[in-house]
Order: structure tokens, then sequence, then C-alpha cells
């Protein structure tokens, strides 16, 4: 009889020759239990994705109180849904003035993929730039602006038009012209191990991108909601993007994505042609309440406050000398080792020993650290505990 590993492996398609395969029974908090009752700490988060932890009744409770009212009841931007209108407003009251309109999709690569298609509608031009090294999502739009040939290659013809810059090389600039629509970038720079911008980096994106007349679009996928101490990343950095794309966390560990930008850019999607964008599911009410919950939560409660120390904490607890260097901010951390044997050794070890860690898409010699941000500090020590105690061995 085929055991559900076996089932798994033939009729679920994967994605990675060598996939862990832990049987998941339940999570709660910063664990997640296996089917044999064996606990695993998680400083993965599923991606950055389970933002206040697994199975919180903030959540839970959003998700069933929605539940008992109504799923989905209609394509997107058709009905008025309360969990989404909330959702946006509270979401235009923390943001910018020129952030005040968000449309929600399912995913980061939607996001990303409308926030493509606003910008040439925008501004009449086609020219994407992105960064090399960058991640965006999978879909082939966000593929196309993807900065790893590697990845790319096999799905070629992708979107035409798309050049890169180099992150944190200010010469590079020079490529953004007045033909580009839109530059698309990540405040920190995720699939090559968290590399955070330099000599006010990302300021001088911004200014070349007025200088052009440029839509700046920042890719916050993964460092919204609370991730960096603050509640977006751009706020840390002080640069305020045109159309800012956010997913993962905003869902507390249920789908959803946005792209945000102005009432006035927004609305060229409502005319000329009409439902100029459209989904079936976005903004999914169960997981607008979700997020509204998740973000209600993070403005309320002091986890971004203690993000900062956590962070520290792990910095501390980690100092060893088989670690290269920690890089990254808040609790998006990742640590680099001398090769990538090492590093493939500690996260397979942790594993073993109950401490889940994961590795970046480009980079093979680091690992990363995202764990809830309502880790505690008992918990933040007892992994690191883990990895060094593999590192001593
Ligand atoms: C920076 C960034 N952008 C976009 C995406 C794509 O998001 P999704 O997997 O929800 O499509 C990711 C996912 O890892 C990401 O990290």
């Amino acid at each position: 009889m085929d055991v559900p590993k076996n089932i798994f492996k033939k009729h679920q398609a994967q994605t990675f020759p060598f996939p862990s395969c832990i049987e998941i029974e339940s999570a709660n908090g910063s664990y997640i239990t296996d089917i044999n009752g064996k606990q695993y700490l998680d400083f993965v988060a599923g991606v950055s994705a389970c933002t206040l932890g697994h199975s919180n009744s903030i959540i839970i409770d959003a998700v069933k109180e929605q539940l008992d009212k109504y799923t989905h009841v209609m394509v997107y931007g058709e009905y008025i849904q309360p969990p989404q209108y909330k959702l946006a407003q509270l979401l235009a009251d923390n943001l910018p003035g020129n952030l005040s309109t968000t449309y929600f999709v399912n995913s980061g690569a939607e996001a990303i993929e409308g926030a493509m298609k606003l910008a040439k509608r925008a501004t009449g031009c086609s020219e994407i730039i992105s960064c090399r090294d960058s991640y965006h999502g999978s879909t082939q739009g966000a593929l196309s602006i993807m900065g790893n040939e590697e990845h790319k290659a096999k799905y070629r013809p992708l979107l035409p038009n798309c050049n890169q810059i180099i992150y944190n090389d200010v010469e590079s600039l020079l490529n953004i012209t007045k033909q580009t629509a839109a530059v698309v970038i990540e405040p920190i720079q995720g699939g090559t191990g968290f590399v955070s911008p330099k000599n006010n980096f990302l300021q001088k994106v911004r200014e070349k991108c007025n200088e052009t007349q440029t839509l700046l679009i920042f890719d916050e996928i993964q460092t919204c909601f609370g991730r960096l101490g603050t509640l977006f990343g751009f706020e840390k950095y002080n640069v305020i993007p045109d159309i800012l794309c956010i997913a993962k966390g905003m869902g507390g560990g249920m789908p959803i994505g946005a792209f945000i930008s102005s009432w006035e850019l927004m609305n060229l999607l409502t005319f000329e042609p009409k439902l100029g964008h459209i989904t079936t599911f976005g903004g999914h009410p169960v997981n607008c309440a979700a997020s509204l919950a998740t973000l209600e939560y993070l403005l309320s409660a002091n986890t971004m406050k203690e993000v900062e120390q956590k962070e520290q904490l792990f910095r501390t607890h980690l100092h060893h000398q088989k670690i290269k260097e920690i890089r990254g901010s808040g609790l998006m951390l990742c640590i680099e080792f001398e090769n990538e044997e090492l590093a493939k050794e500690v996260v397979e070890e942790s594993l073993e020993k109950g401490l889940i860690l994961f590795y970046f898409l480009f980079t093979k010699t680091a690992i990363r650290i995202t764990p809830p941000l309502i880790i505690s500090e008992k918990e933040i020590i007892e992994g690191c505990n883990i990895i060094k105690g593999i590192l001593e061995a």
C-alpha cells in the first residue's frame, strides 16, 4: 500500500529533488509537530509568512468568524465586503498619502504582475528594470524580471524589454532612462541572502526615478508586516515607492497579496479598457479577515518594537568562528558559512535535532532565519544553541 510519502512524491508535483518530507500533524506558536509527535522549532515561518506564529488564536478566530458568514461571493471588485474594505482602509491609514489604494490578489507573484501592468499603463513605456540576483515570483512576468539567468533560460521567450541594474551599484542606475516604465526592487535583496542597501542606494534609485519619471515599485513581499521591525521596509530606509507590493506575512499564514498605489494610478485599470486587471479569488474575504487581524494585532501589540531586540539576541547567540557573517535586518537574517557543505550540514542536522532552517534561492553557502515575529527569547536561544552545537561537533 502506498504510504503518504510515496503518494506525496508520485502524485504531488515536486519542485525540489530532496524535500524534507516532514509529515505534519499540527503547528502552534513557534513549533511544528509531526505525526510521530516530534516537535520542531520553526526558524523559517513558512518562508516569512507566518508572522504571528502558527495557529494564532487571533487569526483562527477571525477566519472562523468570516467562514460562518460567507466565503467567496463574487469576483474581486464587484461587491462591498467588510474584510476587504476594512483592510484597505487600515492599510491606507498606515501608509503615506500616495499609497492610498489597494488591489488585493492571491500571492506575491500576482502582486508583481499587477504592479508591472500598472506601471506600463501609467507611463506608456514598456521597459521594466530590476536588479541582478533579484527574485519577484515564478509567473512569467515576474520571471521575466528575475535577476538570475539559470532559472529563466529554459522558459524563454519571456517579456521583452526587461533589463537590469546591479543592487548597491550606483553607476548602474545610468541604465534607468525616460523609456523605463518602472524599477522593481526589494528593499533587502532576498535570494542572494538578505543583502541590505548600502550608501543610501534606495534613495539614489528614488532620485533617479524622479529624474526620469519612472515609477518605483518596491517588492516588499518578504519585508512587509513588521519583519524588519517597521510595518513596511521602506519606513526603515526612508524612501517611498510609487507602487508597493506585499504578500507572504500579510496573511498571517493565509494566502493573500496586494499592490498598492495612488487612487489616480489605480483608476487607470478601471477604464479603456474596463477590467484592466481582474481576478476571481483576489482578496478572498477569509484571507482578508486573517490579514486584517494580523495588521490590527501588529499595530496594537509590542511585537514590531521587539524585533530589533530579538535580532540582537540572534546575533549575540550565533557568534561563532565558523559563521563568516550574519546579514540582513530584523527577523530576516542570513547566516553565511565558509562553504556549501557546512550550510547543508547545519540545515540537515538541525532538522534531526528539531530545528527548522532553510536555504536561499541563489546563495548556497548561507541559510535563512525568518522565524515568526512572536518567537520568544527562550526559543531563540534554544535554536541558536542547536546551531552552535552542530558547529562545535
Ligand atoms: C521578494 C519576493 N518577491 C516575490 C515573491 C513571490 O511570492 P509568491 O511566492 O507568493 O508568489 C517572493 C517569494 O518568495 C519573494 O520573496
